[in-house]
């Protein structure tokens, strides 16, 4: 259940009894300080002024109205017409039995689900990932697993950068290089194979000559070309293949719908945009011109969808793809994950792409942007030399390191365990580190910050399971057996139970705003209010008697399943110990 829909719905009604209109909403959030109750309505407010009466009478005869007998031991107004709502011990105790039992935990399935296209990690073929596709990739897989988690349908596409003129050099490379070797050999590095590719461009006239013959050829469908061409995306796709299973991402081949997908479109779509009378012919190329977008000055924002020389570009490309997805995939929400400073391109394809008739108005078309990774030095992280970094090397770096702190850590752990527990917190650290920070700002990259055992880590939060797990061991009891009642007594008791019964509140607010990282600041604060449970109310310790005992370790199980199944959402593993 979700106490604050909950409590809502039920303050609501006691403000339609109150004879208020029902469009005035009931304004119902968690209490922000301490002695204020649990959960706060601040509707009454509002409403008086809509109302053109007192606030505080109108918070009485709310109250009057409020029917929260056992759910509630205190009700009260406070200030201008706030309405104060302690919620009961027991009721507490109760909603959290049984809880950890369910899949979802106290989690609902949606009442209303959607199909919700999301565009992410979308890297470019012709170049190695790197560490700038990291966020893409684990944002959009993180709230991907938060939609299906409440039961929306999801639909993964990978809008991988599979077309284009610099194909023409690359196939042209490809071509010459595999007389030698094999085109897996070759295209090992995919970075180097592209420098390669460049200065053979530059340098010799005649191959350059044969790039350009490729582009022409690959558009026109010639065989031989195609058929390089499909190798080369083929082992593009398997070194991003590698890296999703590394990083633990859900995404898959059949995932993925390229640029190249599109282009039979794209004549269509010029043409379709033209009889309409938006595109128009300006320096031998066809432009939108946007005033919906307009600068300051007045000035339309240009976007051209056919150059000159009849290339169609990116935005070209996103038109036909924006259009697939709101009529053959039937989107209701579209939620693309790409780099902030991509804002632009993407507010002209939603302008443009409603304008034409491409996307209803009533989808949801979001482009969730992201800040930049930078390094210690406050510039966007690079290698030590000023190379780009790889992903596939940031993360074998991360379990090496992740590896050398277990061996200082736990000794006696077997090699295999060690080797299971290494990738875990290796890989957990590096996601958790970006998913923890607010989507929307740079941030910087830090070996140690984020391979920490203290503070808000996935180190920290994967140890606080294994210590709940390592009651259990002590206990001698299995976990799942842990299903007495749960009584709610000491406060630390009571904090540690409305922050479990609060979980379905914010998977609510991570997937209505795409932001993990408030799931991760739950997270972090639920771990930290069950080591303080736990010092506070000792579960082991002799002349702990029944129920208390089971109560307690009931309580206990069930921290570590939210605590696991919210590291499930954002795509990171627990384990026993470590
Ligand atoms: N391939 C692009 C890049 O690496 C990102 C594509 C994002 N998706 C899209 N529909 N435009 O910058």
């Amino acid at each position: 259940m979700n106490i604050r829909e909950f409590l809502a719905d039920k303050v609501q009604s006691a403000m339609q009894a109150a004879g208020i209109p029902s469009e005035l909403g009931p304004h119902l959030a968690p209490a922000k300080k301490a002695g204020f109750g649990d959960y706060q309505a601040n509707g009454a407010m509002a409403a008086a002024k809509a109302m053109r009466t007192n606030p505080r009478e109108l918070a009485a005869k709310i109250l009057d109205q409020l029917a929260l007998d056992g759910i509630a031991d205190k009700v009260e107004i406070a200030g201008p017409g706030f309405i104060n709502i302690h919620l009961a011990d027991a009721w507490l105790g109760r909603q959290l039995s049984g809880v950890a039992e369910q899949a979802t935990l106290s989690v609902e399935p949606t009442s209303a689900p959607q199909t919700v296209v999301v565009d992410y990690s979308s890297p470019n073929l012709a170049k190695e990932m790197h560490v700038g596709h990291l966020r893409s990739t684990i944002i959009g897989d993180a709230i991907v697993r938060a939609l299906e988690f409440v039961g929306h349908k999801v639909i993964r596409q990978n809008h991988v950068g599979d077309w284009g003129t610099q194909f023409g050099m690359l196939l042209a490379e490809l071509e010459s290089q595999t007389q030698a070797t094999d085109a897996e050999i070759a295209l090992r590095d995919l970075e180097a194979f592209y420098q390669q590719a460049k200065q053979h461009f530059d340098a010799d006239p005649e191959f350059a000559n044969t790039a350009r013959d490729y582009v022409v050829k690959l558009q026109s469908g010639d065989e031989k070309i195609l058929a390089l061409w499909n190798k080369f995306r083929e082992i593009s796709l398997s070194h991003g293949d590698e890296i999703y299973q590394k990083l633990n991402v859900t995404l898959s081949r059949e995932d993925v719908m390229g640029e190249s997908a599109y282009n039979d479109d794209l004549p269509v779509l010029v043409k379709a945009l033209e009889d309409q009378g938006l595109a128009v012919v300006d320096q031998g190329a066809k432009v939108v011109f946007l005033q919906e977008l307009a600068d300051k000055k007045g000035n339309p924002s240009p976007v051209i969808v056919q150059k000159q020389d009849g290339g169609y570009l990116y935005a070209t490309t996103d038109l036909a793809c924006l259009r697939y997805r709101a009529n053959t995939l039937n989107a209701d929400r579209l939620m693309y994950f790409i780099d902030q400073r991509q804002g632009l391109h993407m507010q002209q394809i939603f302008t443009l792409g409603v304008k034409a008739g491409f996307a209803s108005s009533d989808i949801s078309l979001e482009h969730h942007g992201f800040g930049t990774m930078n390094g210690e030095d406050g510039k966007p992280f690079k290698t030590r030399s000023g190379g780009t970094v790889k992903l596939a090397d940031l993360l074998d770096e991360a379990v090496e390191r992740a590896r050398a702190l277990i061996e200082t850590k736990n000794p006696e752990l077997s090699e295999q365990e060690k080797a299971a527990v290494a990738l875990k917190v290796g890989i957990g650290a590096v996601k958790y580190a970006d998913l923890s920070k607010t989507r929307t700002t740079d941030y910087i990259f830090s070996w140690d910050a984020m391979l920490a055992f203290e503070g808000n880590t996935a180190p920290y939060l994967q140890y606080a399971y294994t210590r709940i797990q390592s009651i259990f061991r002590k206990a001698g009891v299995e976990p799942s057996s842990l299903t007495a009642q749960i009584s709610v007594e000491a406060e630390q008791e009571r904090h540690l139970a409305l922050k479990l019964l609060q979980f379905p509140e914010v998977v609510e607010l991570m997937i209505k705003e795409a932001f993990p990282h408030v799931l991760c600041t739950y997270l972090f604060e639920l771990a930290s209010a069950f080591m303080t449970f736990y010092e506070a109310c000792p579960i082991l310790k002799d002349g702990v008697e029944e129920p208390v005992k089971a109560s307690r370790l009931h309580l206990a199980r069930t921290t570590g399943e939210h605590i696991k199944q919210g590291l499930v959402l954002l795509g990171i593993d627990v384990m026993d110990r470590m």
